[in-house]
């Protein structure tokens, strides 16, 4: 059931009273509260179990509060706002004073974006100020795209769920540092790299940059509890094969150009034919390969142009390294 207007003025008293909403965007439920609450923004982190020193994104109603939130906005800041907001775009500026140090990691520099979501934006009206949201689970693990999956990994933990249905982007948004002369894609997403030199007129770069602290970029992030392997789509087949018969209980993302192949696995999702049906699908495909019972994930990376670039960063850190215990 999507939210109502008794819901969005109930989420907004949550967040009022320093609690934690979990909140509806474009591209991931975020887990929301008050930036200019620190204790509320440390509940955050524990929730998560994120390191303190890991930045949050800041969501705002409009691009014309971002003056509120930082301390200056540059041309090409201004420019990709007017294109790209309410959407799928997170610009890192100069912090502004009212943004607690607590929510930044510590840096100067603030992440900020306008979700493009009916909820998302009808909450941040009605609350009238800004939330820091990280993506509502686990430090490390999948991202949600849908409340259930909120539900069911942070339970009571957070004070509220407002429900806005599955997320039509289904990964999370393009991180632009806009701070030095070129601006750096410190995360790819759901803004992809050509829309952005579209809009510019000038070639983007892509990379983190030196001394930030990208947790979605180290390894094993956005990761399921299977050890997901990434092979070569003509290879796909004969190591599920090879998987399964050393007792694995294999689970498969197929390339669409497999899609009528015979697979020996334990379950199998097909990947839609359209990158944007794919990223929407994403996380969403590999809670389910989870909740099969699989063991191990096969699947291969789609060609990193348009929003294949953000689903094969993400494929890359759910297959990185995991820690060891
Ligand atoms: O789509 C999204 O961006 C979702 C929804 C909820 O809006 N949010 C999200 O938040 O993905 P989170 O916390 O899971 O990822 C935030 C990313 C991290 O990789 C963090 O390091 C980066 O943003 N970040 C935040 N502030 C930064 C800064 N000042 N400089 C560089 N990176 C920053
Ligand atoms: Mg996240």
């Amino acid at each position: 059931m999507t939210a109502g207007t008794g819901d969005i003025e109930k989420a907004a008293g949550v967040l009022r009273a320093g609690g934690l909403v979990a909140m509806p965007t474009e591209t991931v439920y975020g887990l929301a509260a008050n930036v200019e609450d620190t204790a509320a923004v440390a509940r955050v982190f524990q929730v998560k179990g994120r390191p303190p020193s890991h930045p949050l994104i800041v969501h705002v109603a409009g691009a014309e509060r971002l003056g509120d939130w930082v301390a200056d906005v540059p041309d090409t800041a201004r420019l990709l706002a007017e294109r790209f907001w309410p959407g799928p775009l997170t610009l890192v500026l100069r912090r502004g004073p009212r943004v607690p140090l607590a929510a930044t990691g510590g840096l100067e520099t603030v992440a900020v974006r306008v979700p493009d979501h009916p909820v998302a934006l009808a909450l941040l009206s009605a609350f009238g100020g800004a939330v820091a949201a990280p993506s509502a689970n686990r430090f490390g693990s999948v991202s949600p795209t849908a409340a259930d999956h909120v539900r069911a990994e942070l339970g009571d933990a957070v004070d509220f769920v407002l429900d806005g249905g599955p997320c039509q982007v289904g990964v999370e948004s393009t991180i632009v540092g806009v701070t030095s002369g070129t601006p750096t894609i410190l995360r790819p997403g759901g803004v992809t790299r050509e829309e952005l030199e579209a809009a510019l007129g000038r070639p983007v770069a892509v990379g983190s940059a030196s001394g930030v602290r990208v947790p979605g970029q180290h390894p094993s992030h956005y990761a399921p509890r299977a050890r997901v392997v990434l092979v070569e789509p003509g290879d796909v087949l004969a190591e599920a094969r090879s998987a399964q018969e050393q007792g694995h209980r294999v689970g498969v993302i197929l390339p669409p150009a497999l899609a009528d192949a015979p697979v020996k696995a334990h379950a199998v999702v097909t990947v839609p034919p359209s990158t944007a049906a794919y990223a929407r699908g994403l996380y969403g495909f590999l809670r389910e390969l989870d909740q099969s019972g699989c063991d191990l994930v096969i699947a291969s990376l789609p060609a990193e142009e348009g929003l294949g670039l953000a689903i094969a960063n993400r494929l890359r850190r759910a297959a990185g390294p995991r820690p060891t215990a």
